[in-house]
């Protein structure tokens, strides 16, 4: 097991549990700008030579944001999101009196319940934020 720094190459898998996830639309033009951005930490979790997970953050001074996290289906409640989401805590640095942001759509319980477990509290909520409607919920880590 390993988890690396996403490549060009690894988009058809990242994009095969994006599709089987269907929790977010993002396109090859999307990951290709996150993978060769300065700013940003795009990082995959491989087992078995199969990529079964990868975490997208961007870092802006103190302050960091986690735009995708995602657990292949069948690999889920196995740790993976917990170790990517530690590699990128620990890859950015993020010491005391930093923060970590993010946003997830109200009924996403499944990631609530992961980013409470791992210290995020929710700070506020954007009305019919997602473009069907859906709440988002805004959390912090500090
Ligand atoms: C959110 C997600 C990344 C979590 O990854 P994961 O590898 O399944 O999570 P872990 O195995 O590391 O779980 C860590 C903790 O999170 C919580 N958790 C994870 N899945 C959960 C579930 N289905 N129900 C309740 N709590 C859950 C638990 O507290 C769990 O600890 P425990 O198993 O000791 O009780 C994964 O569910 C996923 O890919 N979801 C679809 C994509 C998504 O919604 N991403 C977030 C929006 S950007």
């Amino acid at each position: 097991m390993s988890i690396r720094k996403m490549k060009e190459s690894d988009l058809p898998q990242v994009f095969a549990i994006q599709n089987a996830l269907a929790f977010q639309e993002w396109n090859e033009r999307q990951f290709l700008a996150e993978i060769h951005a300065s700013y940003a930490l795009c990082v995959v979790f491989e087992q078995n030579n199969r990529i079964d997970g990868y975490a997208v953050f961007h870092l802006m001074g103190p302050d960091s944001e986690l735009l995708s996290i995602a657990a292949s289906p069948e690999q889920q409640r196995t740790g993976i999101g917990s170790a990517l989401l530690n590699e990128g805590l620990s890859r950015l640095d993020f010491a005391s009196g930093d923060r970590m942001f993010l946003e997830v759509r109200e009924g996403n319980e499944k990631a609530r319940r992961f980013y409470e477990k791992h210290g995020f509290e929710a700070y506020a909520k954007r009305e019919k934020y997602y473009s069907d409607g859906e709440n988002a919920v805004l959390y912090r880590k500090a």
